[in-house]
Parts: structure tokens; sequence; C-alpha cells
């Protein structure tokens, strides 16, 4: 049995046993299995590890950075976010990668034209890192937008966004959990007002696969996406990194 996880905690939420339990049945794979492993303290990861028929695990919140002292090498993108959330375990060591980065990549790129090379990030956590990783490679300026003061002129407070700074950022992209289930009525504090049709709003929530957020989007006429494809791609995506060529 070839076994695959996820380490978190919680994981009352998780997205991914699920999906690749089912992909495991449509596709009738039969020497794979996908089970949480909802672990208090990141210490608890080497006991998850002496299960010699583990191949590959997703982490997420709150692990995605306290797990990289645990592995034997990091590409790139682990290397430059400082997130991991994908690990493929061969030969007992622990290869770390980043896949939220394809995900959102992937994901955004479809609603997004050459002209929007201006946008606001929302929030500094962990899922922040990888839109600003990806929007450096495609060369598009950006401000993060946060709750905390910071001497760096990269990072704006809500209170401090004006019509102008509005207009100027046609790309919009929260990182934030507001509005997510079940807050499903919170909104990041924004002057949406000055929201045109020009603008795209791209949230990393998927559930509900409307926001607040979203929804004032669609009001303004704006090009708007969730997060659920992003998930599937970055899902998709690890799947690869464990089955590398593999036509499953
Ligand atoms: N679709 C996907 O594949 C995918 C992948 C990863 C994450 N996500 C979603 O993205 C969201 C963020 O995830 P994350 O891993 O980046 O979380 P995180 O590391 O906890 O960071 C979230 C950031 O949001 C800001 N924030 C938190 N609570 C807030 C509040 N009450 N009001 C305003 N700002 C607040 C904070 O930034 P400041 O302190 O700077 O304000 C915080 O650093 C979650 O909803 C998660 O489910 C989706």
């Amino acid at each position: 049995m070839k076994k695959f996880g996820l380490i978190g905690f919680p994981l009352g939420h998780s997205f991914s046993r699920n999906y690749f339990n089912s992909k495991f049945l449509q596709e009738s794979i039969t020497d794979c299995s996908y089970s949480n492993f909802e672990i208090p303290d990141i210490h608890l990861l080497t006991e998850v590890l002496k299960d010699p028929e583990l191949q590959g695990l997703n982490v997420t919140i709150p692990y995605k950075k306290d797990v990289i002292p645990f592995l034997h090498t990091v590409d790139s993108v682990v290397r430059h976010t400082g997130a991991c959330n994908c690990i493929r375990i061969q030969n007992h060591q622990l290869h770390g990668y980043n896949t939220d980065v394809t995900g959102f990549e992937k994901s955004f790129m479809e609603k997004w034209t050459p002209g929007d090379h201006r946008a606001l990030i929302l929030g500094t956590g962990g899922s922040s890192k990888a839109v600003a990783y990806v929007l450096n490679e495609l060369g598009i300026d950006f401000l993060f937008v946060s709750r905390n003061h910071s001497k760096s002129p990269a990072h704006l407070q809500y209170a401090e966004l004006t019509e102008k700074i509005i207009r100027d950022h046609p790309l919009i992209i929260n990182c934030t959990p507001l509005g997510m289930y079940p807050e499903i009525n919170a909104l990041p504090p924004l002057p949406y007002e000055f929201l045109t049709a020009g603008h795209y709003l791209f949230d990393l929530i998927y559930n509900p696969a409307s926001t607040q957020f979203l929804q004032k989007g669609e009001a303004a006429g704006a090009r708007v996406k969730n997060g659920a494809d992003m998930l599937k791609i970055q899902a998709d995506a690890s799947w690869e990194i464990w089955n590398p060529g593999s036509e499953r």
C-alpha cells in the first residue's frame, strides 16, 4: 500500500482527504490511501513518519513553516516563500515543495490580463507569501495590506486605503480568512465603493464559493475568482510530485 496524508491542526475542515479518496475510487486506484494526521505539535511528525509505507504528505495550518527544519531538501519555491505544503518521502529522506504557488498561479492566470500590473495583497500570513512569489514571477508590483503597522513602504494598513490606491491597483487578492465559513458575513475592511469593472478580485477562500468580498466585486462589474480551483490544482500538483510522470 502507498500511503499519503495531511498533517495540520485542527483538521476538521480538511478538503484533501475527501479529494484524494474520491480520486482513488473514481480512477480505480486500489493500492493508495490518504489519511488525516491531526497532530497538536509538529514534533509528533516523527511518529507519523514511522510508517514505512508513507510516501507523501500535505502540510496545512499551522505547520507550513514549522515543518521546514524536518526536511532534508527543499525546492527553490520553499526557500523563497519559507512555506512548504507538500513533502515527498523517499529512502527516509523528506523533500519539501510548495504547490500552493502552482495552484495560485494557474488559477489566478485564468482571468488575469496583461494590463493588470499592480496588486493589493490582503493579509501577511502563509498564503500571502505564495501569492507574492507568483506576482513577482509575473512582474506584477504589489503592496501588502495588514491590520498591523509596518515601517516598510510595501505595507499599508486598511485605514490608509484611499480612492486613488484602490483605482491604481486593479488586482486585489484576499489572503485573510475574513468571510470563510462559518463567519460568512465578514469581509476585509476596504472602501469597496471605489471598485470598478476594471478590477479583478481573487479570494483564496473556497467555502463559501461566493464570499462577501467577491460579491462586492461582482456588484461593481469586476472579474472575480474564488480559491476552489487553486485548491484542486495544488492537490493535483502534489499527486504529480509523489508520482512523477504517472498516468494516474
Ligand atoms: N484555496 C487554497 O488553495 C488556499 C490555500 C491556502 C490558504 N487558503 C485560505 O487562505 C486564507 C489564509 O490562509 P493562510 O494560510 O495565509 O492563513 P494565515 O497564515 O493565518 O494568515 C492569514 C492572514 O490574514 C490576516 N488576518 C487574520 N485574521 C484577520 C482578521 N480577523 N482581520 C483581518 N485580517 C486578518 C493576517 O494578516 P495581518 O496580521 O497582516 O493582518 C494573517 O496573517 C484562509 O482562508 C485559507 O483557508 C486557501
